[in-house]
């Protein structure tokens, strides 16, 4: 498969997941409405229905709290930023300023310098966009380096085991939320299915990776301390230009500390630091595995409240990146 039909594939599946979220998100509200007016209550235990104790139909439940509130702000929230990301990659300009790179478009691997607002030459791991690229690039996407380097964390979140989660609920309904009825078999698979829930099986096993996946975002995290460092050093210029500090490098510094509140409090880090061990007694290394998973564990606890600060940070630090190149705010800082 070449690079066209991988982009292809992708701005299909970034479609999907778009307008699915849309139609999803209106059939929550709708919902969400009618049941507010019908304000059930729960039944006495003898009545209780059949499936489990919840109701079968669609977003059919005898719950009478708030349960579409979860699904309705996590789907929505993340749709923006979806939007967001997608619209700041697409643009492939005023992704640096100064000494500030956008995260977005880190790392640089390949700079197309003619673009406003592009990242300096030396700042780009390989040089110039260069001509083989320029072949195979789809004519009507802008030469953004973005799209080069975002699969890795895209990876990361979609098979994060609190992504999955919140995106089950708030996009596929599948369910939207506990003793809430989910989206019907013949709706998701067709109609003269009759197939049952079969979990994380065929297409979703790429669910799986979600620990691999987990090592590139740690490779990311590095990636972004070093921007942030770099951002100290007036025009990124390492130990040449004149060492400061701006609001932006604030910015850039807090990115990757948040997303490493993300990346570390993850399953897979507390079962890397902590797992396969009968006893965290005795040894040393025992005793600094247990200290270890037990902070990874602290940050497990926190782990949806960490993807949120994090996520919002990352678009966040664009953003800010974004509006100094275009030359909309204006950084204070000390050169
Ligand atoms: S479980 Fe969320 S990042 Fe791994």
């Amino acid at each position: 498969m070449d690079n066209a039909q991988l982009f292809v594939i992708t701005v299909v599946i970034i479609t999907l997941i778009t307008v699915g979220g849309g139609i999803s998100l209106a059939i929550v509200l709708y919902k969400a409405n009618s049941l507010m007016n019908k304000m059930k209550s729960v039944p006495a235990p003898d009545v209780i229905p059949e499936h489990g104790g919840h109701e079968a139909g669609l977003m059919e439940t005898t719950r009478t709290d708030r349960w579409w509130f979860e699904p309705t702000w996590t789907g929505l929230g993340f749709l923006c930023f979806v939007i967001y990301a997608n619209w700041a990659g697409f643009q492939g300009e005023h992704y640096w300023h100064g000494s500030y790179l956008s995260p977005f478009y880190s790392p640089v691997l390949f700079v197309d310098t003619v673009r406003v607002g592009a990242a300096p030459i030396e700042h780009a791991w390989f040089g110039l966009w260069p001509d083989w690229l320029r072949t195979i690039w789809p004519p009507f996407f802008p030469t953004s380096p973005a799209w080069l380097i975002l699969a890795g964390p895209l990876a990361f979140r979609l098979t994060c085991y609190y992504y999955r989660k919140f995106y089950y609920r708030a996009y596929f309904l599948n369910p939207a939320a506990c003793a809430v009825g989910a989206m019907p078999s013949n709706i998701l698979l067709g109609p003269n299915s009759d197939q049952k829930y079969k979990g994380e099986t065929a297409l979703f096993l790429f669910q799986n990776l979600h620990r691999f996946t987990w090592y590139l975002a740690v490779v990311y995290i590095g990636l972004l301390s070093w921007d942030g460092f770099l951002s100290l050093w007036e025009g990124g210029k390492l130990f040449k230009g004149e060492f400061g500090i701006g609001v932006g490098s604030i910015i850039l510094i807090i990115n990757p500390l948040l997303l490493a509140t993300y990346t570390f409090g993850c399953h897979s880090c507390r079962h890397l630091v902590g797992g396969r061990k009968n006893s965290f007694s005795g040894s040393i290394g025992a005793r600094i595995r247990f200290s270890l998973w037990k902070k990874a564990t602290w940050l497990n606890q926190r782990h949806m409240l960490c993807a949120w600060m994090s996520m919002i940070w990352v678009g966040f630090s664009d953003f800010y990146v974004r509006m100094c190149s275009m030359g909309i705010i204006n950084d204070i800082n000390t050169w």
